[in-house]
């Protein structure tokens, strides 16, 4: 066994997106691509001799191998201690959760979220840091520095394989590795947040439940919870196993991906209450019987109700949402009286607010929602939190959201994703946008005034740092929005979103349906883009 430094160049392009290094499964198998990311990411953390590191993954196909590179190369950087997760499973709030319970330096998230898994489909890693939220971008740009220019990178070698099968402790050189059950600590955490004894009891009489794992990586921590510890009957959890392909799917809990979830909740027979995770864990989508709720409405919900749940019993102290995130936990936070923040698309934005204690809870509007009891959006925990509500309140989804509707007015909300559109098409769409900025500024659109049209811009209340350009906005004097902005984490040409909202405060003036409320903002939508005719898309890809 000894420590050796590899010769390598760099490749183009490591540079870290919205959730990490997302790539195809074999670019990250070339000859030291993942070690070169890795060795930038040490470099960037510089000493690191005596701290602990967390490592695991969401478990999909090359998790193990590079769980491997990585103990190696922890190790040869002088870790005192590593802990991973059994079988190199950790979902991502699970991550973030054991790199706080422990004070680590930091963890590797491997994980390419939902993006569909298997030898031909993605892979991904990111850093998180000792708060246990992603890298800022300061970080993670001083990584992707790094990968353009490295020479070598250091690695343990003529070891063994690790066996993270059993749970325990191993040594690998200097280091030790704790192999750690991957779910207890997280379901300790919810535990203490959560009030189990009563959701239990509703599980108990007549309330009945599904959960989708869509075969990823919330499959075990579904059953240890709500199977085993709530008591629901054995099935509730569907597509409970973590496969390293994820059955084939694409596990992304929304209503065009999470079929057999849907399916079942729209059946005659469906259960009360219905919610699916993503491949890592973080995302959640929250259905009551026959009904589906926006995930913006769903952040709201939890912000107006949170004081009926023990760990939110004291209060909230403020909440944010992402700019394309609906409005709805506005009228909350403005009705509570709690500061209210609009931030970048992506999660790393909540981090600072959270450690500065300006904000409990935050969501997005892509089936995000979480609190600062980790710094990871959270699912299971979202999950959890609407059963909690339910238990308390001992009514039906449906009516918690009629009822939120008519005491703080609706926010019609849909998003409507392009995926794998051709980039220069993309492009173009988005710059024919911004060409009619101008001439669209105080006229009409869609019978609504323009207030005003602008790229997002957000400055950062807690370090002042910039980050511009996170969105194309047409804002209407009656608080409607038309937002477009290019995705950040496709890893097959682009994808573009549409995110479309307005505001009623009586909603019983329109059905229950958002696309039929949003029509003539999505017509608008088309026409200052042009997307048709230039994608040659006749329709989204994926209507939230
Ligand atoms: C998407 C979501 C965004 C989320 C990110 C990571 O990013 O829209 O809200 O934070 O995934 O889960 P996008 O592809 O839009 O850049
Ligand atoms: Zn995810």
């Amino acid at each position: 066994m000894h420590v050796s430094t590899v010769t390598t160049t760099p490749f183009v392009g490591q540079r870290p997106g919205t959730s990490g290094l997302r790539k195809k499964v074999k670019v990250f198998q070339e000859q030291h691509y993942l070690e070169n990311f890795v060795q930038a990411t040490l470099n960037t953390l510089g000493d690191v001799a005596g701290q602990t590191l967390v490592v695991g993954g969401d478990g999909r196909f090359y998790n193990r191998e590079a769980i491997q590179i990585i103990l190696r190369m922890a190790a040869a950087h002088g870790f005192k201690r590593v802990l991973v997760g059994q079988d190199g499973i950790l979902s991502t709030p699970a991550t973030s959760c054991v790199i706080r319970k422990y004070d680590a330096l930091g963890g590797f998230i491997l994980s390419a979220s939902h993006n569909p898994a298997g030898p031909d489909e993605d892979f991904g890693i990111k850093y998180n840091v000792n708060n246990g939220g992603p890298a800022p971008e300061s970080f993670t740009e001083n990584i992707y520095h790094n990968t353009t220019s490295i020479t070598s990178y250091r690695i343990l070698e003529g070891v063994a394989d690790i066996d993270l099968s059993q749970q325990g402790e191993v040594q690998l050189g200097d280091m030790q590795i704790q192999i750690i059950d991957a779910v207890t600590d997280y379901a300790e955490l919810m535990q203490e947040i959560f009030d189990f004894p009563a959701i239990k009891d509703l599980l108990a009489h007549d309330f009945s439940i599904a959960f989708d794992a869509m075969s990823a990586v919330t499959g075990p921590y579904a059953q240890v919870i709500f199977e085993d510890i709530l008591g629901a009957p054995q099935g509730t959890v569907m597509n409970g196993e973590a496969l390293e392909d994820f059955g084939g799917g694409h596990p992304d809990p929304n209503l065009t991906y999470a079929k057999d979830l849907v399916d079942k909740m729209y059946a005659d027979d469906a259960p009360d209450f219905g919610a699916a995770s993503d491949g890592d864990g973080d995302r959640n989508m929250i259905l009551g019987n026959r009904f589906f709720v926006n995930p913006s409405d769903s952040l709201a919900v939890l912000a107006a109700n949170a004081h009926l749940v023990k760990g939110y019993q004291g209060g909230i102290s403020g909440v944010a949402r992402s700019m394309p995130t609906s409005g709805a936990v506005d009228k909350v936070a403005e009705k509570l009286g709690l500061e209210c923040f609009e931030t970048p698309t992506g999660w790393k934005f909540f981090g600072n607010l959270m450690d500065a204690g300006r904000v409990t809870l935050c969501g997005e509007e892509s089936f995000g929602t979480g609190s600062d009891h980790v710094r990871e959006k959270d699912g299971l925990w979202a999950v959890l939190f609407w059963l909690n509500i339910l238990a308390v309140r001992q009514e039906s989804v449906e009516s918690i959201l009629v009822s939120h509707w008519s005491e703080f007015g609706r926010n019609f909300y849909s998003r409507h994703d392009y995926e794998a559109v051709d980039s220069a098409a993309a492009q173009q769409v988005m710059d024919t946008v911004r060409s009619n900025f101008a001439q669209l500024q105080g006229q009409q659109l869609a019978g609504r005034n323009v207030r005003l049209c602008d790229d997002f811009s957000y400055t950062d209340p807690i370090d002042a740092s910039i980050s511009s350009g996170q969105g194309l906005r047409i804002l209407f004097a009656d608080g409607s929005r038309i937002i477009f902005r290019l995705s950040g984490t496709g890893t097959a040409g682009a994808t573009i979103r549409i995110y479309l909202e307005s505001f009623e405060q009586d909603p019983t003036q329109h059905g229950l349906d958002a696309q039929d409320a949003l029509a003539d903002l999505i017509a608008a939508a088309d026409s200052i883009s042009n997307l048709k005719s230039l994608t040659g898309r006749e329709k989204p890809s994926v209507i939230t």
